[in-house]
């Protein structure tokens, strides 16, 4: 028996803000793709204020909170400085991720495992703040657990390996990575914690994700900003929002 049937799509605005930085000034504006995004009938907005500011500032995440009217999920670094801004901010949930200025994107799942002390205090501020903590991990049985030790009420499943492994076309290995992601999903619900699911998702990987029925939150960013180019952000969600509901209600034999 799972926990929901319906899935969310949270959309990351995080290369809006890219774009626009590549230039300076104030265009293309993360809080209108926001804005669009919800019109276009995703759940929420997703945001990483990186250490190192490359993309989101820190003065996007505050209009994103005073202006939109939907949940904001804020991806931070386990840092004094992004607890801090958390804290004033205060958006509906954070997630939890590891952090490398030199790394291109986030190539991993946090480190719960060794970790778990120095995580156990943000955790815990963040959850006494009424700030829904999810934390970003690999697909593991052992990241779980410490999760749970953790008392994380959400994970967020790093699909990262699955949709690479499919890309460069290594099929035994993204089969691995999907059966993985499939363990974790069912654990994640033995263990009581609502289990999310992102990174590196596009309309194909996340209709079969979406089969998954303990996944009840899906993160979509780069493949989204990117598809905007060409057909629009209204339309790029518009077409997850149904490649989503299609895996889903496959699951449910539908
Ligand atoms: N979820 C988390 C925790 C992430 O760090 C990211 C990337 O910022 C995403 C989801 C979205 O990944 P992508 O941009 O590849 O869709």
């Amino acid at each position: 028996m799972s926990f929901a049937k319906k899935i969310r799509l949270g959309v990351n605005i995080d290369h809006v803000a890219t774009l626009r930085n590549a230039r300076g000034g104030f265009a293309p504006d993360p809080l209108r793709a926001a804005q669009m995004a919800l019109a276009a009938g995703a759940d929420g907005i997703t945001a990483h204020l990186r250490e190192d500011r490359r993309h989101i500032v820190d003065e996007d995440m505050r209009r994103l909170k005073a202006s939109i009217n939907a949940p904001l999920n804020f991806e931070m670094a386990a840092t004094e400085q992004m607890l801090d801004i958390a804290l004033k901010i205060r958006p509906h949930a954070s997630c939890l991720v590891p952090e490398k200025r030199t790394e291109r994107t986030t190539e991993g799942g946090l480190d719960v495992v060794n970790g778990r002390e120095r995580l156990a205090p943000f955790v815990d501020e963040l959850l006494r703040a009424g700030i829904r903590v999810s934390l970003f991990i690999e697909p593991s049985f052992e990241a779980l657990a410490a999760a749970r030790a953790l008392k994380a009420p959400v994970v967020e499943l790093h699909t990262g390996a699955w949709c690479n492994a499919l890309a460069l076309g290594e099929t035994d290995k993204a089969e691995a990575e999907f059966e993985r992601l499939r363990a974790a999903a069912e654990e994640a619900e033995r263990l009581g914690i609502e289990c999310h699911a992102g990174h590196g998702l596009d309309f194909d990987t996340a209709r079969l994700i979406s089969a998954f029925p303990q996944i009840v939150e899906l993160n979509i960013g780069h493949f989204l900003i990117g598809e905007a180019v060409f057909v629009g952000l209204d339309s790029a969600v518009k077409e997850m929002i149904a490649a989503v509901a299609q895996g889903r209600a496959g699951a449910a034999g539908a």
